[in-house]
């Protein structure tokens, strides 16, 4: 869609509106220039109810306050990114932004001015406001109302959110002209990033970004919901997929991307990650998204798929299913051995222990699979020590899951990988094995095959609650979950 209208080029001292592009029609006359200024109604939204993670937010906020005092703290959503021209990709708020106002909204920018007392911070979100219809911006303004759908007057956002707001068109100004210490979250605002260039450190601002990583290790009772509704959906999603593997035989991988992906703008926000749809020896590539390729009667497909709730919290999942519904005998000997190195793993996650010991669980138990079909020479220590699974174990056993798939990942080393679980951590578990087409070590009826089991995992007080345990796991039962949803097709 391009624009119907485009005016003249104003005089950038009375009209400092950013024109949008590939207008067809050069030119507004007075009248419609004054009748576009009026006759409108309005619409302002009263006595809004807060959205329901505002006590969560403002918790989150007031921590962050204690953790820093006396500096200003700057903490940008984001801004579009142009694709071309005038079209921009899909915009998603910065996580750090999410997780401190609950809000979605590009080009704001939430700012903790310290008090003049020396007693906390005052916390402001900066944002576009309404669009002015007096002078055309609503309009003429690419970012204009009309063109991009109607936004929260800055008292709504205010009221939704729970937090004072103001016109972020002044936000750079005034941070210019600031005084004292101030850090910036950085990476999402270019221009706010400018306008504190001679004021802050890299060092400095990577503590903030450290500290607000580190704030989201333990998740609270709103956001467990959250990540419970994305896996909820993602298992739908998994069905979906299973009724369709027939259609996706005569075309592509693409077509198990795109039915996941319609599960996943239906009921959430977006896919949390590139689906990795990955048949037959696609399965070996970890991060397989291309997805253009066949799928086939006989060989396994590795879907690891999540969906991104509204709020934008993420599940991640992966089985690996036998397209025609029944695992061979070696594919079945490859799934069990990591679904038992799968269970090892979770039965590791608990309160206490320290975060590598469910990696370190479900490594031994694939060690000893490798050394016991004589693909690797043993003792199973000696394999361990020098790490020689790994040729097909590939990757680390499981993450923290939340807003972003890999949640938390500038958090330190001493309280994330060499950390302590702790209830509340969610967290996936996700062995695999992997034997790679072209590796003349293993014997051919191996090579590639490729074998991930991903669950998502809440810490509890006194052990662990597999979120997506409602997703058939074990070879027997994955089969049986196939069978009775492809017997359900149209
Ligand atoms: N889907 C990415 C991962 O499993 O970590
Ligand atoms: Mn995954
Ligand atoms: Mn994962």
């Amino acid at each position: 869609m391009t624009d119907e209208l485009t005016p003249e080029t104003p005089d950038e001292d009375e009209q400092p509106i950013k024109q949008r592009k590939n207008g067809l029609y050069p030119g507004v006359s007075d009248e419609l220039a004054a009748s576009m200024k009026t006759g409108w109604a309005d619409t302002e939204l009263r006595d809004l109810e807060p959205i329901e993670q505002a006590p969560n937010t403002a918790r989150r906020r007031e921590a962050l306050s204690r953790r820093f005092p006396g500096e200003r703290l700057v903490i940008p959503a984001g801004n579009l990114k142009t694709r071309s021209n005038d079209t921009e990709y899909d915009f998603r708020a910065a996580t750090e932004y999410v997780h401190l106002t609950g809000d979605q909204t590009e080009d704001s920018v939430l700012v903790l001015e310290p008090r003049e007392n020396g007693e906390g911070h005052d916390a402001t979100l900066y944002r576009l406001p309404r669009s002015n219809r007096e002078n055309g911006e609503f309009w003429l303004d690419g970012m204009g109302e009309l063109w991009v759908g109607r936004r929260n007057s800055l008292a709504e956002a205010a009221a939704l959110l729970g937090v004072d707001c103001a016109d972020v068109r002044e936000l750079a100004g005034s941070l210019r002209e600031a005084t004292g210490p101030v850090r910036v979250v950085r990476g999402h605002d270019a221009g706010i990033e400018a306008a504190l260039a001679d004021k802050v450190t890299a060092e400095r601002d990577e503590e903030l970004r450290v500290y607000l990583s580190e704030a989201r290790l333990i998740k609270d009772d709103f956001e467990i919901g959250e990540l419970q509704k994305a896996v909820d959906s993602t298992i739908r999603g998994f069905e979906d997929v299973v009724k369709v593997l027939d259609k996706a035989e005569a075309t592509s991988e693409r077509y198990i991307e795109g039915t996941f992906f319609l599960r996943a703008r239906v009921e959430g926000n977006d896919v949390g990650y590139g689906s990795i749809c990955a048949a037959g020896p696609h399965a070996t590539t970890l991060h397989w998204v291309r997805n253009n390729g066949q799928v086939r009667s006989g060989d396994l497909l590795l879907l690891d798929a999540g969906v991104e709730t509204n709020t934008l919290y993420t599940a991640d999942v992966t089985r690996t299913l036998p397209i025609n519904g029944t695992y061979t005998d070696l594919q079945r000997k490859i799934y069990d051995a990591v679904y038992e190195a799968q269970e090892a793993g979770i039965a590791a996650v608990k309160p206490g222990a320290a975060f590598r010991d469910f990696h370190d669980a479900a490594q031994r138990v694939l060690a000893e699979k490798l050394v016991e079909w004589g693909l690797v020479e043993g003792p199973v220590d000696r394999v361990l020590e020098l790490g020689l699974q790994r040729r097909w174990t590939l990757h680390g056993t499981g993450h923290m899951l939340g807003l972003d798939v890999h949640d938390c990942a500038v958090a330190r080393t001493e309280t994330y990988v060499n950390g302590t679980l702790e209830a509340g951590m969610v967290l996936t578990v996700e062995p695999g094995l992997y034997f790679q087409a072209d590796d003349l070590t293993v014997p051919e009826e191996y090579r590639g095959i490729g074998v991930r089991i991903e669950d998502d995992i809440l810490v509890t007080e006194d052990g662990n609650r597999n979120l997506s345990a409602a997703l058939p796991r074990r070879s027997d039962e994955v089969e049986a979950w196939m069978a009775r949803l492809t017997r359900q097709r149209a």
